[in-house]
């Protein structure tokens, strides 16, 4: 017997040994069918879920106000934003067909108690085409998380200063040869300093700003700085010495900006800055609180430094000169007069309690009441020119010593 023309045995198949792709006809068979009923149930389920979604918006919209009466013969028709097609997600999220005349922003403003009522903890709402919009259920705040500073240094004025990063990741810039006015406001602990520690030290290499100001804490301005040509712009200390030069120093800025307006030739009304008539950043830090201790002093030499702020930021803008100011409250007596505080175009708040809020931002900052008052360190509240009040996180740069050893490594020398 030979076995030269006989094949090798090929392994039996098994008729069901557990794996799907190798079962019978009949479990094939079965299997497809569980399939299909689970698929039906989960999109019975889906649908179930669009029908509570779509509710449960309608009667937030409603309780809300979100919404428009119209009268007909046969009584009140409540008309809220039609929610239409819904995306289980995760993260949940519907297009709107908005009403006529209304805006996303409309919807975004009530966006943390319409998140509420649909079990989240945000709302985001984008535009889409026409009168349509999507609207982003969030599950947490998108805030929640910090970032870190990148070490970037502003090649120029014109160059954006990365202020933060709104709930959408969008970042927000400032250009400080913007002619504009920054107001920064925050309770005790908020993180006002340390925002600034990020800002200005991002600008402690750019040819065409000068960082001065007064500070009489002596930590945001004065020791860092030495060394760069920017600590001659800026007067520290609380001795009523320190004190009575602080108000000599503001009084030499003013004569800086109007010294600039009379060179100015007769075409011009106002200045071109650059390397050669930089920009001058004014840092007023606990500027108040600075107004107290003069004011303690004498009467006069308070007065002094108000005149003093109140010409630069009433004229500022046409000169190169922008003011910082940073206070735990923008109250009007607090900060020199409501004319004072009415010249600041860029308006950033930490945690403040709700009137704060609501007297540097307007009435359009009650939306965030409460829940501003508890805000982390580093989160703030922005409104600008041409930018509605916008919830941001700053960048955060690290502690003091990254401060100082960023302005020792890119400052400008002397
Ligand atoms: N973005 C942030 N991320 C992490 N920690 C922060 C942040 N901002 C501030 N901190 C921490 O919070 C503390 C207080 O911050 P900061 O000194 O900036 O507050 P402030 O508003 O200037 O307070 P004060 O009015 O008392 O001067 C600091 O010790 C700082 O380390
Ligand atoms: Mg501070």
């Amino acid at each position: 017997m030979t076995t030269d023309h006989t094949g090798a045995l090929a392994p039996r198949r098994p008729i069901c040994d557990g794996d799907a792709g190798r079962r019978s006809g009949l479990g094939r068979l079965i299997d497809r069918h569980r399939a299909r009923v689970a698929e039906r149930r989960y999109l019975e389920e889906c649908s179930q879920y669009a029908a509570a979604v779509r509710w449960e918006f309608r009667d937030a919209c409603e309780a809300l106000r979100v919404c428009q009466w119209i009268d007909t013969p046969t009584g009140m028709f409540v008309r809220t934003p039609l929610v239409k097609h819904v995306t289980v997600g995760p993260p949940v999220s519907f297009t709107v067909e908005l009403m006529p005349g209304q805006r996303c922003a409309d919807i975004a403003e009530h966006g943390a108690r319409l998140a509420e009522s649909l079990g989240g903890a945000g709302l985001r709402v984008e535009p889409l085409a026409g009168r349509f919009a999507r609207v982003t259920l969030l599950d947490r705040d998108p805030l929640a998380d910090g970032f870190t500073l990148p070490s970037i240094s502003l090649d120029s004025a014109a160059d954006f200063l990365l202020l933060g990063r709104d709930e959408a990741a969008t970042t927000l810039g400032h250009a400080p040869g913007d002619a504009v006015h920054i107001a920064v406001q925050g309770m005790t602990r908020s993180g006002k300093s340390t925002a600034c520690y990020g800002w200005l030290s991002s600008l402690a290499a750019t040819p065409d700003v000068l960082v001065a100001g007064v500070d009489h804490t002596d930590l945001l301005l004065g020791r860092p700085w030495d060394g760069t040509v920017h600590r001659a712009w800026q007067s520290t200390g609380t001795t009523p010495d320190d004190i009575a030069e602080h108000a000599a120093h503001l009084d030499a800025l003013v004569a800086v900006m109007r010294g600039r307006r009379d060179g100015m030739d007769r075409y011009s009304d106002k200045v071109g800055t650059g390397p050669g008539c930089p920009v001058i950043l004014c840092v007023l830090e606990e500027y108040p609180q600075l107004l107290d201790l003069a004011d303690a002093q004498a009467k006069q030499l308070g007065q002094r430094i108000r005149m003093a702020v109140k010409a630069m930021v009433a004229e500022g803008g046409k000169y190169g000169l922008r003011v910082l100011m940073l206070a735990q409250r923008f109250e009007a007596t607090a900060v020199g007069g409501g004319y004072v505080r009415d010249q600041f175009g860029l308006r950033i708040s930490f945690s403040v309690p709700t009137d704060s809020l609501v007297m540097l931002h307007g009435d359009d900052a009650r939306e965030h009441a409460g829940t501003h008052a508890v805000a982390d360190k580093g989160i703030a509240l922005v409104s600008g020119p041409g930018r509605p009040l916008t919830r941001m996180r700053v960048p955060y740069l690290g502690g003091y010593r990254e401060y100082v050893q960023r302005i020792e490594t890119t400052g400008r020398a002397a």
